[in-house]
């Protein structure tokens, strides 16, 4: 069976964040999702008042709602560029360049609440999210927050390009088809190196041009690993920010958690 090799998974993420396009595309971005709206506001009490790590903080779309009711903000990520943009853009809070999979800086329980926002924990492979999982239970302090979203392996459209499984004809599908086509290139580079799995699968979805290789894991599955990272009282939400068990219609779901 194939497998995501872990280097190539990394080597070719770590690429497509560091890049050009995405430290111009992710500072443009500031709009909560529906489900963060929904979450932000039924979690208030996690976020105000208290101090919180934003991982993936890409260029600071998070940080104009999670750092102004906070004691205390610290935005992270690791592609350089991505850090050094949302530093500058936002020069009054402690934005640095740092990989989930060390958060060594940190001392054990520093933070009330950990958010891992927009699906940045999906760009390394299996083992490595173990690690990160770990690493944000050990940085919060007994019964914190993790709110985290993830794509989602039961999805009904997992792993078909735009063209297969009865897409629905309009002009959003034509735009993808011709994306998908241009994007040819990147797309025979990087499917051999998929995993597919029953419960999770590392795949060459659409993000960013077809340059990354993307994790989807499934509700009950990620349940599982968030309890075996040291969370409880696990809860899982569609893209409306409804509570959910698993849900097929969704292409990521969102994950609430306490350190245990
Ligand atoms: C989809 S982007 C989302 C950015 C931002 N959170 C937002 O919502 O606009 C994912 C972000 O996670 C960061 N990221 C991915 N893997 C990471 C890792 N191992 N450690 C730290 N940051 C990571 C990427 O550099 C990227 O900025």
């Amino acid at each position: 069976m194939p497998h995501a090799h872990p280097d190539v998974q990394d080597r070719a993420n770590q690429a497509s964040y560091a890049g050009a396009d995405a430290v111009r595309h992710y500072p443009r971005l500031g709009h909560l999702h529906p489900a963060e709206k929904v979450l932000f506001g039924a979690y208030e009490a996690d976020l105000a008042g208290r101090a919180v790590l934003d991982i993936g903080v890409g260029g600071g779309r998070t940080t104009g709602h999670l750092a102004p009711p906070a004691r205390e903000y610290v935005g992270l990520d690791y592609s350089p560029g991505l850090a050094a943009a949302t530093a500058a853009r936002f020069p009054d809070h402690r934005i640095e360049e740092a990989d989930v999979r060390d958060l060594s800086r940190f001392d054990d329980g520093s933070f009330d609440t950990v958010v891992f926002s927009f699906n940045g924990l999906d760009y390394i492979g299996h083992e490595d999210r173990a690690i990160a999982l770990r690493e944000m239970r050990r940085v919060l302090r007994h019964g914190g927050l993790l709110l985290l979203s993830s794509h989602n392996r039961d999805y009904r459209r997992f792993h078909l390009l735009p063209w297969q499984g009865r897409p629905r004809p309009g002009r959003a599908t034509a735009r993808r088809c011709y994306a998908a086509w241009r994007a040819r290139a990147n797309r025979r580079r990087l499917r051999p190196h998929e995993t597919i799995r029953p419960t999770w699968a590392i795949v060459n979805d659409d993000a960013h041009d077809y340059s990354m290789l993307t994790y989807y894991v499934g509700a009950d599955e990620s349940r599982n690993q968030l309890r075996a990272a040291g969370f409880a009282d696990v809860a899982t939400f569609d893209l409306a920010g409804d509570a959910v068990e698993r849900d097929d219609r969704a292409v990521w779901l969102y994950y609430t958690a306490r350190a245990a």
